[in-house]
């Protein structure tokens, strides 16, 4: 073997090492109810499905899917997302096999759950904290408008229990490079596992496509990133699905079914 084949192959027994200590893939839906995706699971011409995770912005749901984790959402911090969080929550990780939780939805945006970085920590301290050891806890995810945010957050909430921190991210489909900046500036800022629960490239849907054929290997061969979600399972955004479902479109397949790690399979 000549030294640049043995250092290829001590690089990739590194890798094969670092994905098989996960204990999941990392592909997910971010799908509200109305949305069916339960022919995100299974196969496709010879290719498994990728997606191993769910989550709905919401902290129960009436769609869990066997092949999924579903991921409870405190998504904000008025009395209809905080009154039934502790039992939804308990719920889902004692008899739903959860195992981890997300909290507030784009704090730094007004229309979003808009709070400040120290109101969010006092909340996080009332509703995430308890869960600390019981589950992975994650961060309010911002959006890619969030850095300094998040930064304040984690001063504000320096004696938290953050296991994993969400982030979004929107653009031009063209910016893919703008995408690895952002989750590799997130990754320096925390030194987390990141999570990017909302994504999505703005364009058309060859553009989504071509973004996601370097996205997709960008992602999974990051240590950094634990999770992400492809946004084309919401209710304004279905571009995963084939006139709303639920047959996936190509972009769906491509998404689901794309070979973990290398980006093989369809595109
Ligand atoms: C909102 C959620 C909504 C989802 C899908 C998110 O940005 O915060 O409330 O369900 O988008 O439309």
């Amino acid at each position: 073997m000549s030294r640049s084949t043995i250092i290829a192959s001590f690089a990739s027994s590194l890798l094969v090492a670092s994905v098989a200590a996960d204990p999941w893939p990392k592909r997910g839906l971010a799908a509200n109810d109305d949305i069916p995706i339960y022919e995100f699971g299974g196969s496709w011409n010879g290719y498994s499905s990728e997606v191993n995770w769910q989550y709905n912005w919401d902290s129960t749901t009436s769609q869990k899917q066997t092949f999924a984790e579903y991921v409870p959402m405190l998504w904000g911090t008025s009395s209809d997302h905080t009154t039934q969080w502790f039992d939804n929550a308990w719920y889902w990780l004692d008899n739903g096999g959860s195992g981890h939780l997300l909290a507030f939805n784009e704090p730094e945006q007004s229309g979003q759950s808009n709070l400040t970085p120290q109101q969010a920590a006092d909340a996080y301290i009332t509703y995430m904290e308890p869960f600390a050891g019981h589950a992975s806890l994650g961060a309010p995810a911002v959006s890619n408008d969030g850095y300094e945010w998040l930064s304040e957050f984690l001063q504000a909430c320096s004696g938290c229990t953050i296991d994993f921190v969400p982030i979004h991210w929107y653009n031009d489909a063209s910016l893919e490079s703008d995408l690895e900046n952002w989750v590799n500036s997130i990754c320096s800022l925390t030194g987390r596992q990141v999570w990017l629960t909302e994504f999505q490239a703005l364009g058309s849907i060859d553009e989504q496509s071509t973004f996601l054929r370097s996205a997709i290997p960008f992602l999974d061969d990051n240590d950094c990133v634990y999770r992400y979600a492809y946004f084309g399972t919401a209710d304004n955004s279905e571009v995963l699905l084939e006139n709303g479902g639920p047959s996936l479109s190509p972009l769906g397949v491509q998404y689901t079914f794309s070979a973990y790690g290398n980006g093989d399979g369809p595109n």
